[in-house]
């Protein structure tokens, strides 16, 4: 259900869950201060109590009220670089600020300013909202309006503010950027580094320019991650889905064996009952815009099976790391 700006800060006062569209995917938001509202947030979307939830904040200041001195290096320039945008910080807090809930249980919380003006000018009015994606746990993120009324109904409250939203969206979550301490840090100092803990929207080309340094990436196979929305299943279609890294993708004895390809528009695949084109190979933001309607189309379609194009020759991997999001959302979607 489409409501207005007016609409949705009545409601999240009233401790609703109200979805709201940011420049990434959507989110299903609750106010930081409505501990009723942000347990139903959990229980829409069936997300495990483990799994701890981004907060959207409207400037700057917002953020420097929950956290805990002294500040890691580098936080100022990355702020000063890629806010308003698809960047999360988890840092750092003082604990009695933030309701356990949204931290689930860490002494860290994860911070955001939305680039899509209509929704930070919603959380101008309310304060910060704790907005985890718009789906159910395990299915793809929601892009789209329909996306969200799909997995939660019409009734859900959906901010649908009048103006272009589609434009600019990058169609994949944010990145995550994670402080790690490695010594306890002093009153003026933190010793510690900058971890990847999920790839998004922000190349870590960019993010590398600003922390001077190589970033890590988070090891996938510990039983305590760094992010712990990391160890629950991801972006999963009902199908099951194939990866082709080589040119097997090709061969129409392959693609006989599926109901579907996914692929890319600017390349010739054999005949098959059902192709789903990602845009074109040329254009890797084109493709992450369009993933995620994909992958819930072929549930749309009932299909059972498809080949996933990731056949990417090596030296247009390393142009663009945004490739890499690819495979990483690929992988989880197809991993049951
Ligand atoms: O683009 C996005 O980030 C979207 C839009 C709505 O802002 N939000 C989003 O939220 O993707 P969600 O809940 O689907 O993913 C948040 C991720 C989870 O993997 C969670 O584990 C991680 O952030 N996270 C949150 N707080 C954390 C913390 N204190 N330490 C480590 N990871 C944290
Ligand atoms: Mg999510």
């Amino acid at each position: 259900m489409k409501i207005s700006h007016q609409e949705a800060v009545e409601r999240l006062s009233h401790s609703e869950v109200v979805a709201i569209p940011t420049e990434t995917v959507w989110g299903l938001a609750a106010m930081v201060s409505k501990p009723e509202a942000i347990n139903k947030i959990f229980h829409l979307k069936n997300r495990p109590l483990k799994n701890p939830l981004i907060i959207h904040i409207a400037s700057q200041k917002e953020l420097y009220q929950f956290l805990k001195p002294p500040y890691p290096p580098f936080l100022q320039s990355l702020i000063d670089t890629f806010w308003p945008g698809p960047l999360t910080l988890v840092l750092p807090v003082q604990e009695e600020k933030i309701d356990s809930r949204i931290r689930a249980n860490l002494p860290t919380a994860a911070f955001r300013i939305p680039k899509f003006e209509p929704t930070r000018a919603l959380i101008e009015e309310t304060g910060p909202l704790v907005a985890p994606s718009a789906n159910i746990s395990g299915k793809p993120s929601a892009t789209l309006l329909e996306h969200v009324e799909r997995d939660f109904g019409q009734e859900l409250p959906c901010f649908f503010p009048e103006v272009a939203y589609n434009a600019d969206n990058h169609g994949v979550e944010s990145t995550i950027l994670i402080w790690i301490d490695s010594a306890p840090p002093t009153s003026s100092s933190r010793n510690g580094s900058w971890h990847i803990g999920r790839l998004g929207a922000t190349s870590t080309k960019e993010l590398e320019k600003v922390i001077q340094t190589p970033l890590q990436k988070a090891p996938t196979t510990s039983k305590k991650p760094l992010c712990p929305g990391s160890m629950f299943r991801h972006y999963a279609p009902e199908a099951s889905l194939t990866i082709y890294e080589n040119n097997e993708i090709f061969s129409p004895t392959t693609i006989s064996q599926f109901d579907a390809l996914i692929g890319f528009s600017d390349r010739d695949y054999p005949k098959t009952a059902h192709f789903f084109s990602l845009g074109p190979s040329s254009s890797i933001q084109e493709v992450l815009k369009n993933l995620y309607r994909i992958l819930r189309l072929l549930d749309k379609h009932h299909i059972r099976s498809a080949a996933v194009d990731c056949s990417i020759l090596k030296n247009i991997q390393e142009n663009d790391p945004l490739w890499q999001v690819y495979f990483d959302r690929i992988h989880k979607a197809a991993h049951k």
